[in-house]
């Protein structure tokens, strides 16, 4: 296994990069999230987002208006209909568990993957952290399609899959939400496709595109084919060396990119608290 981690140099000089792990990744330095990005700087951060899949910069003690206006100095930010927004910055929502309300978003995926367009990057930084325990986990779905054997290969290239909320309806009906309600919000949100192949719509590199969250069938296939080729799909997420592995501290952001990239919060920290604030943007 390669276990270097050369420091990658940068185009914009201010920047230091270093590799987090061979295969995803990497520790950028040299950013300072209280004031928005300049343009080069954003530009240069796109392209690392795009080079490595997920970014991460450590000790960025900002405020709530600090994280929006760099997320709009990268791109636009984009409002998640399925969690409250936080009262005064509306493309913020908190990723908030504890003792009353136990962890859950473990499973592996892509956010948004159930929108038509769903939003390249999404950031998270990291507020109250529990003693330990609460690592985010990271995958390659580049390298993911990369290793598919030749069947595999050749039923993702030449299908799409289907994506739908079905996630955030059951997480609805937990709440014990009215029927209607959930009905009403599945309308606004119908099912989408997207090739199991999606091609990056910035560096046209294909990556496996189905996760084990908002994937739930395959277009032209029997409801037993599609879960039989998607639960293969899904595995190869768990390799680990397509992943890493990122141990928050408070003020540690990340920064990652949901069309070559999926991720997994582990939920291992109940009944301590972890808060997270987290946005999307289309860049
Ligand atoms: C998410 O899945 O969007 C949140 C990730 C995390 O809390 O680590």
């Amino acid at each position: 296994m390669n276990t270097s981690n050369p420091t990658v140099t940068p185009k914009t000089s201010a920047l230091e990069v270093e590799r987090f792990s061979p295969n995803i990744g990497a520790i950028v330095k040299g950013v300072d999230m209280c004031q928005p990005a300049s343009a080069p700087v954003a530009e240069e951060l796109r392209r690392l987002l795009v080079e490595h899949k997920v970014l991460f910069l450590r000790d960025q003690h900002i405020d709530r208006a600090q994280f929006v206006a760099f997320g709009h100095s990268l791109g636009t930010p984009q409002r998640f209909p399925f969690v409250p927004a936080t009262k005064d910055q509306p493309e913020v929502i908190r990723v908030h568990f504890h003792d009353q309300r136990p962890p859950r978003l473990n499973a592996w995926h892509a956010d948004d993957s159930w929108r038509p367009a769903p939003a390249l990057a999404t950031m998270l930084i990291a507020k109250k952290l529990p003693s330990c325990g609460g690592d985010t986990l990271f995958a390659n779905m580049e390298k993911a399609y990369d290793g598919l054997n030749n069947g595999l290969r050749n039923i993702v290239d030449a299908h799409n899959g289907i994506h739908c909320i079905r996630y955030f309806s059951h997480i609805m009906r937990k709440r014990q939400l009215p029927e209607s309600s959930i009905t009403e919000t599945e309308k606004r949100f119908p099912p989408t496709m997207h090739p199991l192949a999606k091609p990056h719509p910035v560096s046209g590199n294909k990556a496996l595109f189905a996760n084990k969250a908002f994937t739930t069938g395959i277009e032209g296939m029997s409801e037993s084919e599609s879960q039989l080729v998607l639960e293969e799909l899904f595995r190869q997420a768990w390799i680990p060396e397509y992943q890493c592995r990122f141990q928050w501290e408070v003020g540690s952001v990340a920064i990652w990119d949901n069309y070559s990239s999926q991720h997994y919060p582990v939920a291992d920290y109940f009944p301590e608290e972890r808060l997270m604030e987290r946005m999307s943007i289309i860049l």
